[in-house]
């Protein structure tokens, strides 16, 4: 950008053109206020850009504009330029305008797959951005299965684990741990596994590669999401154990019982969830176990800023935004006995049984 164009009000800040146009002086804090708002946004692209690019990846140990350039294929000044703002959003490091690093603050990023996972998350978080826009007009947002397919599988990523990485062995190896039915059952032998909603079903492909006597079937009414976790299915090497099925989750049946029904719960509108809860049943051999993530975690008050953006785009969907207490009594009404919570550090799950 040139230096006629950040001096041209269309490129202000809120605050500077405040300050420049007399703004009165109780315009400060709200104009402070929306700065920091519109610029959260363009350093969430900025980050986002930068790890799915690859170009971060490339900043691990010290490295000059030059040979970042090269790597990239990217001009030097444009690199210098996404140096220059990637350092000022506190991403990267210099101590000499020509080298930059990555920051403390964000040098795990290359650790473990975690920059996979948040690129994940900013993905998500974009594609919400315009959903909860669309929340003020009469219509609401744009259905799940109306978003375009690249929205769609950014939204699904967003609500998973990416199970090519370390973080995401490590994160389901937490949640099974925290659930002493599931552990044991896993830990005792083969086991087949029913995902009702399963998306891109990135937590049942990491569950395939830490359990080799583990089998399963996801079922997912979105053609498009399956096609992607068969493809990343057959790139991990347990496509043999997986089969996926394009079906409504309330009419899949199967001729053999199943040990655990995982049910997507967040996603299933109010008119489907009888149906859907009954049919998980009816999958699960007796004694078989109903694991339900939940939406709102034990103790966040649907207040807080986070929770109530999701509680806003579910209820848009006509999805009920339910407690953790308040999914245990759907269950129980579903006929299932139990119904315990139990956090881990990736997400609640809800554990009943069937009788
Ligand atoms: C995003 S996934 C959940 C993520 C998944 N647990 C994972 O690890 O990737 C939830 C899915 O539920 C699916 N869904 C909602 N209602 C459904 C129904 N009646 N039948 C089948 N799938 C349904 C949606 O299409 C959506 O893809």
């Amino acid at each position: 950008m040139s230096p006629n164009l950040v001096r041209t009000p269309l490129f202000d800040s809120p605050v500077e053109h405040g300050k420049r146009h007399g703004v009165k002086p109780g315009m400060t804090d709200i104009n402070e206020a929306v700065s920091a708002l519109a610029l959260a946004t363009q350093q969430s692209a900025l980050l986002r850009g930068a790890l799915t690019s690859g170009f971060l990846a490339h900043c691990a140990g010290e490295t000059s504009v030059e040979d970042l350039a090269r790597v990239t294929g990217l001009g030097p000044g444009r690199v210098r330029d996404l140096c220059v703002a990637l350092r000022a959003a506190g991403v990267l490091e210099t101590d000499n305008p020509d080298r930059y690093r990555l920051s403390t603050t964000y040098a795990p990023m290359l650790n473990d797959g975690t920059g996979t996972h948040l690129a994940n998350q900013l993905g998500g978080a974009a594609v919400r951005a315009r959903l909860i826009e669309q929340m003020f007009t009469a219509d609401g947002p744009d259905r799940y299965e109306d978003l375009a397919d690249t929205d769609r599988a950014a939204l699904a990523a967003s609500v998973t684990l990416a199970p090519s990485t370390a973080l995401a062995r490590a994160a389901m190896q937490g949640v099974v741990g925290g659930i002493p039915a599931w552990n044991d059952l896993l830990a005792a032998g083969d086991v087949r596994y029913l995902e009702l909603g399963c998306g891109l079903s990135g937590a049942l492909l990491t569950m395939l590669q830490l359990y080799p006597r583990l089998t399963a079937v996801g079922v997912d009414l979105s053609a498009d999401l399956l096609a992607l976790a068969k493809v990343e299915a057959a790139a991990l090497g347990v496509d043999d154990r997986v089969r996926y099925v394009i079906e409504d989750a309330t009419a899949y049946t199967d001729p053999e019982p199943f040990d655990v029904v995982f049910w997507s719960q967040f996603f299933f509108p109010a008119a489907t969830r009888v149906k859907a809860l009954a049919n998980a049943y009816e999958r699960l051999r007796p004694g078989g176990l109903l694991i339900v993530p939940g939406l709102i975690p034990p103790g966040t008050s649907a207040a807080e800023p986070q929770t109530s953006l999701s509680v806003l785009l579910t209820q848009g969907w006509e999805i009920p935004a339910l407690t953790t207490e308040e999914l245990c009594t759907e269950l129980t009404t579903a006929g299932f006995a139990g119904g315990t919570v139990h956090p881990s550090s990736f997400a609640t799950a809800v554990v009943a049984r069937r009788l």
